[in-house]
């Protein structure tokens, strides 16, 4: 829609988890590069947890695909790991293995098992994402413990990365068992101003643009309104080039970012106007 009026080739600020619009973000870095560290040195279990837009996905789908393409390992993720049963979660997984399953959880389990030492002795490394793992049931934890009891020696025959959102911490915590086999923990939170305005560059010339037109008071507004939180970052900017598009403007100044923030009540002027509408309630 408006990617020709801004000379682009596709929409900068999507937010689709699109790994080619992926910014290394210090705290993305760190991330990424201890998750890699954990998978390629076979240590088991590894777990990102972050609030709602900070880029867990983001980080899976870019993990996915540098693993996936490489042809000493064999990665599987699933998107919505929130399975009933125990059995149904196996059967998930294996599936997105290519493994068959069986009816009776024990001989599917038992044909897992077989498939991981299979690729260990093929020198195949496997690796499991499970991204919204907070939403993995109880009993199910259970399960992602037993799998990472198959070792060598030496060696885990399978490694899991849990990507979660904040409350994935404290139930783990509830779970000593598994908590102690974690050998990688990363956080994720909010983008530095920096960071903020980093992203958004990138973004812009992953998108075929060249300098954003949006002014340096418009970024800081975007900074201070999304609270560096990334998803929020590119709602607010894709709204805002169509705002100024629709107006034929070239250029996203700070008026018409606080307008759309407003519109979009992300606001935290509006918040803060909540606040004190709630309270002259309360009153
Ligand atoms: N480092 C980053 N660089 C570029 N875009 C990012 C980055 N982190 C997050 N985003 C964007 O923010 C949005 C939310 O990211 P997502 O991975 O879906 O978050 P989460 O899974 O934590 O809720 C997506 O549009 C994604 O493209
Ligand atoms: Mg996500």
């Amino acid at each position: 829609m408006y990617e020709r009026f801004f000379g682009l080739a596709e929409r900068p600020f999507s937010i689709s988890p699109d790994p080619r619009f992926f910014y290394l973000s210090s705290q993305h870095k760190e991330a990424l590069a201890k998750c890699q560290y954990a998978i390629e040195q076979r240590m088991g279990l590894a777990v990102i947890y972050g609030d709602v837009g900070t880029g867990k996905t983001t980080i899976a789908r870019r993990l996915f695909q540098a693993f996936s393409d490489n042809k000493k390992y064999r990665t599987a993720m699933l998107v919505n790991p929130n399975l009933r049963t125990e059995n149904s979660f196996l059967r998930e997984i294996m599936k997105e293995f290519g493994v068959t399953t069986k009816k009776a959880f024990i001989d599917s389990r038992a044909l897992f098992q077989q498939f991981l030492i299979d690729q260990y002795e093929a020198g195949q490394t496997v690796v499991l994402m499970l991204d919204e793992a907070q939403g993995i049931r109880g009993p199910n934890f259970e399960l992602i413990r037993s799998l990472l009891n198959f070792e060598t020696d030496r060696q885990k025959l399978i490694n899991i990365v849990l990507l979660g959102q904040n409350q994935l911490a404290p139930m783990l915590d509830d779970r000593p068992e598994l908590k102690t086999r974690v050998t990688i923990f990363g956080a994720l939170t909010s983008l530095s101003r920096e960071d903020t305005e980093g992203m958004i560059r990138y973004r812009y010339r992953a998108a075929g643009g060249e300098e954003p037109p949006i002014n340096r008071d418009a970024i800081d507004a975007v900074f201070r309104h999304s609270r560096g939180l990334p998803r929020v970052i590119c709602t607010l900017l894709d709204n805002a080039l169509v705002k100024a598009f629709a107006l034929g403007r070239h250029e996203v100044d700070e008026k018409l970012l606080t307008a759309v923030a407003k519109e979009m009540r992300y606001s935290v002027d509006a918040n803060a106007e909540a606040v004190a509408e709630q309270g002259g309630q309360r009153a």
